[in-house]
């Protein structure tokens, strides 16, 4: 028995034992119960391909973050053991490469996000249930004969949120999936992390603002935010298309460790980089005269993921006829405007969710990530920082439901994401 089969058989007798029922699905027939023996029987004796976890019969033992009520991720997110069937007709199975922690994620656990993945009993949970997690990269291991685009060993990502990526494998439909046409290159941090937050500093900068491209190098947009996953992004598209940021970060403990936080997003390619406070300080007039060369540069464009008095400050300082977009709200504070910026300087209030504007635009989502993607390649584009949380068949749905509940909490070193170390 080789290394591989030892390992197959160590991990399908301790899921056997830790589970009562298993729920299977065999072609297009409906999803049937095996009891804890009759399964244990089914996968255990030859194994294919040495693959540790798929079983004679093509069934691949899989896990899934999952919850079945509302509420903080330490307290309502579970692992939960299932079998995938062989996929048929168009469906894929995929295994897990990499997966972020989103903001968004974590909210929509808490239930305070309007996207809501219904609750179901599709992958055999106790109660109906929704796989947590809306981004992610995964690499196809089998396709249906149906299939028409993907094959073994392609990579993809989610066509949709809501399709739960916090798992180790999954079985979709190939029209719920994005194939990544050309992954040379690249790396599943790099893919995983795409459609979202890249996509959405892209369109927010395209889409808002009608810029002078005659005057590049002399109009600037204005965001808070700035070290997040989409400020990031914000930095390095405008300064590749000419534009100016003033990015605002907040203090971190010490001056030393706020000014190695602007030269990491001056190294990203920021115009100029300030703190909260500075941003409400009375100095900042003078500031931001130097900044604009006495004004003469305008700030046409201003992102706003804060709330509160921040983005009220980034607002008073938008030249006449320019857009705010509000994209998030991290302070939990409401936006309150002078209504003179309404009146007086025709300042516009947008909002944008990148889910809306994808489900809208599937080529256009699919184009931009392309472009992101290509400049990622040429080095144009910048991975985010990040803390890795392995993911292997021994991780505790505790550790990784710990990982997700520190998503919120601020003035962290990078953004959580979920590494499944396994071939299979
Ligand atoms: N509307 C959309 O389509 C869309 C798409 C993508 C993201 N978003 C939103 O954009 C925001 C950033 O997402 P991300 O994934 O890029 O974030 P991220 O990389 O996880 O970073 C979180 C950011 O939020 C800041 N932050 C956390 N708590 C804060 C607080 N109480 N007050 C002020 N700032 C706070 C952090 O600053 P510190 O480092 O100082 O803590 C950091 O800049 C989130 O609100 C997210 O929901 C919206």
């Amino acid at each position: 028995m080789t290394m591989l089969s030892t390992g197959v058989l160590r991990v399908a007798s301790r899921s056997c034992a830790s589970s009562g029922r298993f729920t299977m699905k065999a072609g297009t027939a409906p999803f049937s119960p095996f009891s804890t023996s009759e399964f244990c029987n089914r996968v255990s004796g030859r194994l294919t391909e040495g693959r540790r976890y798929i079983s004679v019969y093509g069934y691949t033992q899989a896990k899934a973050l999952v919850y079945s009520k509302y509420g903080e991720p330490k307290d309502v997110l579970h692992l939960h053991k299932h079998s995938i069937p062989p996929p048929h007709g168009t469906k894929v199975n995929l295994r897990l490469l990499a997966a972020p922690l989103n903001p968004a994620d974590i909210n929509q656990i808490q239930g305070v996000y309007p996207s809501k993945p219904p609750f179901e009993t599709t992958l055999g949970t106790g109660a109906p249930s929704a796989v947590a997690g809306n981004e992610g990269a995964f690499e196809v291991v089998s396709v249906g004969s149906g299939v028409k685009d993907l094959a073994k060993g392609d990579w993809v990502i989610m066509k949709r949120t809501g399709q739960g990526t916090w798992r180790t494998h999954a079985q979709l439909d190939e029209s719920q999936l994005i194939k990544i046409e050309d992954k040379t290159g690249l790396t599943p941090l790099q893919i995983s992390t795409v459609s979202v937050n890249p996509v959405t500093a892209y369109r927010m900068i395209k889409d808002f603002c009608d810029w002078d491209w005659l005057r590049s190098g002399e109009e600037w947009l204005i965001q808070n935010g700035a070290n997040s996953g989409v400020g990031r992004a914000a930095i390095q598209l405008a300064h590749q298309w000419g534009l100016k940021t003033l990015n605002v970060i907040r203090e971190r403990k010490t001056p030393e460790e706020t000014n190695a936080l602007k030269e990491d997003l001056y190294r990203l390619g920021a115009t100029a980089v300030i703190t909260e406070s500075e941003l409400l300080s009375r100095e900042f007039r003078d500031m931001l005269k130097e900044f604009t060369r006495q004004g003469k540069e305008p700030i046409r464009l201003a992102l706003n993921c804060v709330g509160g008095k921040n983005a009220t400050a980034l607002a008073k300082i938008l030249a006449p006829n320019s857009h705010m977009v509000t994209y998030g709200a991290m302070s939990r504070q409401p936006v309150e405007l002078p209504s003179g910026l309404l009146i007086f300087k025709n300042l516009v209030f947008d909002g944008f969710w990148v889910s809306r504007w994808g489900d809208k635009n599937p080529d256009a989502k699919k184009n931009t990530i392309k472009d992101v993607l290509d400049m990622t390649r040429s080095g144009k584009f910048q991975d985010i920082p990040v803390e890795e949380i392995k993911w292997t068949a021994d991780t505790e749905g505790a550790e990784l439901a710990a990982a997700a509940q520190e998503t919120l909490s601020g003035f962290r070193s990078g953004k959580g994401i979920f590494k499944w170390e396994s071939e299979d």
